[in-house]
């Protein structure tokens, strides 16, 4: 059963349009290049391999979907090359080095990769005529932590202790540097026809997501081994969203930036309501509901690297200008998430998979439009 059209969804700007993601083979750049090439566009791909295995972009065969370019965002010249040769219209800059502790181990890399790696996306940008919306994925993680209780605004101080958070920061201030620069929001219309925003979203879940100390894939690798689930941090908060939900903001703010450059080049959090803001063990205890059993630990060894206590994004801005907002609660985000693992590890067939996670962003986009016609009528 298909739930409803795509057609209209962000008013039809992305069909047939070229839109370039750095990343796509991550987690959340497979979600948004399937997104993406269900919305009609014509998506291509810059990105290093799969950063594990198993991995969504394999999984759900996009390499046969979109045009799959293996690349490094260090690497500026073929990274250009890519962007000349497709002259894209749209640019999502996702790839990263997205690990806090790996980033203690390799900070050279992680700030190459998230720092020059987003210089040299701008730069490309720069040389192409043809970009009208560039979106810099950054994080939460951006901002000056001060375990404050209510949310980070986005004019809030850009910080992070550690090499990931910091490198993301700097990542902000490239993106703010280039905005005044070269695509100056007065200037739009003008001098150029660009608009650059940056994108900070808190913890995603969603089904496909392997990726290393991340906690629901470390749920999924424990109880699919039947093993107990380890965590560290119980009493650590974090703004949990489902997948869909920060891709919907970028999706969203991505059209209205290529209709209103000016109105909407800026920097946007995309954050959960204050109700889906859990701590590390409740959201265990859901993911264990979910997936009808299962045992935890705590990890109370002293080694443990540091790690924000309180982190929540003031989504108000995204909600006022863009009329963005949160569809799905923790409980349901944790629920489809779960789902989405059980069939894999049932071993769902892999085109009944694509299926299952295409009705996925589906049944999304209905509940999007129900939210959003009650919302018309004042509800
Ligand atoms: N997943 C989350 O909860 C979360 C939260 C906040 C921000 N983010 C940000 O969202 C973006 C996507 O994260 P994700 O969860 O999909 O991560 P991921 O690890 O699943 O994917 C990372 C992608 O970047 C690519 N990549 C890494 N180094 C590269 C390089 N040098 N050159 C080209 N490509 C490279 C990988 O190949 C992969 O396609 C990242 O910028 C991350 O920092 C993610």
């Amino acid at each position: 059963m298909r739930f409803v059209s795509m057609n209209n969804c962000f008013q039809g700007v992305y069909n047939r349009k070229r839109i370039l993601i750095t990343g796509h083979t991550g987690f959340k750049g497979s979600w948004l290049s399937l997104w993406l090439k269900e919305l009609g566009a014509d998506v291509i791909g810059y990105a290093l391999e799969p950063p594990t295995k198993p991995n969504l972009f394999d999984t759900l065969c996009l390499n046969e979907k979109v045009t799959h370019i293996i690349g490094d965002v260090r690497a500026e010249k073929h990274l250009y090359s890519v962007f000349e040769k497709y002259s894209p219209e749209f640019v999502f800059h996702l790839a990263a080095q997205p690990l806090v502790r790996l980033s203690y181990k390799e900070p050279t890399l992680t700030y190459e990769t998230n720092v020059i790696g987003t210089v040299n996306v701008l730069e490309a940008v720069r040389k192409t005529d043809s970009v009208r919306s560039c979106i810099i994925v950054t994080s939460d993680k951006c901002y000056e932590n001060r375990e404050w209780i209510y949310g980070y605004r986005e004019t809030d101080p850009i910080g992070g202790f550690d090499p990931y958070s910091s490198s993301k920061g700097c990542a902000e201030l490239v993106t703010a540097a280039y905005r005044s620069a070269f695509y100056n929001p007065k200037d739009y219309g003008k001098i150029h026809k660009a608009a650059l925003s940056s994108v900070r979203a808190g913890n995603v879940i969603g089904g496909g997501d392997w990726g290393e100390d991340r906690l629901i894939p470390d749920c999924i690798r424990a109880l699919s081994q039947n093993k107990a689930i380890n965590i560290r941090s119980p009493q650590a908060t974090r703004p949990w969203q489902y997948i869909l939900e920060p891709l919907t903001g970028y999706l969203l703010l991505g059209a209205l930036m290529y209709e209103d450059g000016a109105k909407y080049s800026s920097a946007w959090n995309f954050g959960p309501n204050d109700e889906s803001i859990k701590t590390v063990e409740e959201l265990v205890k859901l993911v264990i509901k979910y997936w009808d059993g299962g045992a935890y630990t705590i990890d109370s060894s002293s080694s443990q690297l540091h790690e924000a206590g309180l982190l929540k994004l003031d989504a108000s801005k995204a909600r006022a200008m863009l009329g963005w907002k949160p569809i799905y609660d923790v409980y349901e985000a944790v629920e489809k998430t779960i789902n989405w693992y059980k069939n894999f590890y049932n071993d769902m067939r892999k085109e009944e998979l694509y299926e299952f996670t295409v009705m996925a962003i589906e049944e999304y986009v209905s509940r999007m439009s129900e939210v959003y016609r009650r919302r018309g009528e004042g509800d």
